[in-house]
């Protein structure tokens, strides 16, 4: 059959496939549906003039504007993705280089292994009812030696070698960098009145450098002031303070050992081990291969008291000074000190 409206149907298709290959974008994509299949398009109209068909011819004729209609909405949907296909593309860029290696996450930072051991040190003291405190890594020489009894002359001095600095004005008190946390005992003795239980954690500088000694290091001092506080009472409370941090099986060595500012003063000293693998601190029953000082402590002198204008008569107290490299380095088994100072991630990132 050769129907006019079959014709018509080829002819609407073939310009429909035309129009389409000439789509570049939504707009016209949108304006090629309109004209062809829309209200008033070209399909519509070949459909309102089924009434000129016979009855035989008009479901032929039908059926066919339905399977044009059918292909050219295909067609459409066709046309649409690519489009869709080449927007992607294009935001994409030109050229999408698989084979690179992707951008590695930013890594999270993580506290650094002296800070967490020096919080875990202030923790445990937080714990025993210490208030923390802080003081100037600047200091007068007043406050670092001569009111904790260390006038000019004392030789004591010679083992607290450090930096001094210029005074801003010509005659003002020498400024240097502090070399022990025990200037903030003085400073807070200053402006409290006893009892006092304080801990003052912070970066404290001198001139030594070795596999132990770095020339910039970290103490925690405490000091306890109150009326009848006995050398057992700083005995007890440091080994209560090594069993919380180590785990209860530590050896420890309190040695007879001097500081200008306390009377009687001992040194607390931790058994390790040392062997082809490094170095760990000695369990209960282990034979011990060496020692580590890790703590200065002692009765608070008279001198300082007076110094700091509280009464030695009414008040005793005790005071020590923890180097937190070192419970570090046995904490972690780390046998140089200088691995702590080196900014070295392949040692900093085993403590994430
Ligand atoms: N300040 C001493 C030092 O750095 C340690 C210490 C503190 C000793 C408090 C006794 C009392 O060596």
């Amino acid at each position: 059959m050769s129907h006019a409206l079959l014709q018509e149907l080829n002819g609407l298709e073939s310009a429909a496939r035309t129009a389409l290959a000439e789509v570049r974008d939504e707009a016209c994509l949108q304006a090629v549906r309109v004209q062809f299949l829309g209200r008033k398009g070209g399909l519509t109209a070949v459909l309102k003039r089924l009434g000129e068909c016979t009855p035989e011819e008009r479901p032929i004729v039908g059926q066919r504007a339905n399977a044009v209609k059918a292909l050219l909405e295909a067609e459409i949907e066709r046309v649409h993705s690519t489009l869709q296909a080449g927007h992607l593309a294009e935001a994409l860029g030109d050229r999408m280089d698989v084979s690179l290696p992707g951008r590695a996450p930013t890594p999270a930072g993580y506290p650094h292994p002296i800070s967490t051991t020096m919080e875990r040190i202030v923790g445990i003291f937080r714990c025993l009812g210490f208030s923390t405190y802080e003081g100037p890594e600047v200091e007068t020489e007043y406050h670092n030696f001569e009111a904790l009894n260390m006038p000019a002359d004392h030789p004591a001095r010679d083992m607290q070698d450090t930096f001094y600095l210029q005074p801003l004005q010509s005659g003002a008190a020498p400024l240097l960098l502090r070399t022990h946390t025990s200037p903030v005992q003085v400073r807070v003795m200053q402006s409290h009145p006893p009892p006092l239980r304080l801990i003052a954690p912070g970066a404290v500088y001198r001139r030594d450098a070795d596999v132990t000694h770095s020339p910039m290091f970290h103490q925690v001092e405490g000091l306890y002031v109150d009326t009848d506080v006995t050398f057992r009472h700083l005995k007890g409370m440091l080994q209560l303070f090594v069993e919380q941090l180590f785990g209860d099986a530590v050896q420890t060595r309190f040695r007879p050992s001097f500081f200008p500012f306390t009377e009687p003063s001992a040194e607390m000293d931790l058994g390790y081990l040392r062997d082809a693998n490094g170095m760990r601190f000695a369990r209960a029953g282990d034979a011990v291969t060496g020692w580590m000082e890790v703590l200065g402590c002692g009765m608070v002198d008279p001198a300082v008291f007076t110094a700091v204008g509280y009464d030695p008569t009414q008040v005793t107290g005790f005071a020590f000074g923890v180097g937190v490299e070192r419970i570090a380095m046995l904490l972690h088994g780390v046998d140089d000190i200088r691995f702590f100072f080196d900014s070295d991630l392949r040692f900093l990132s085993q403590f994430i």
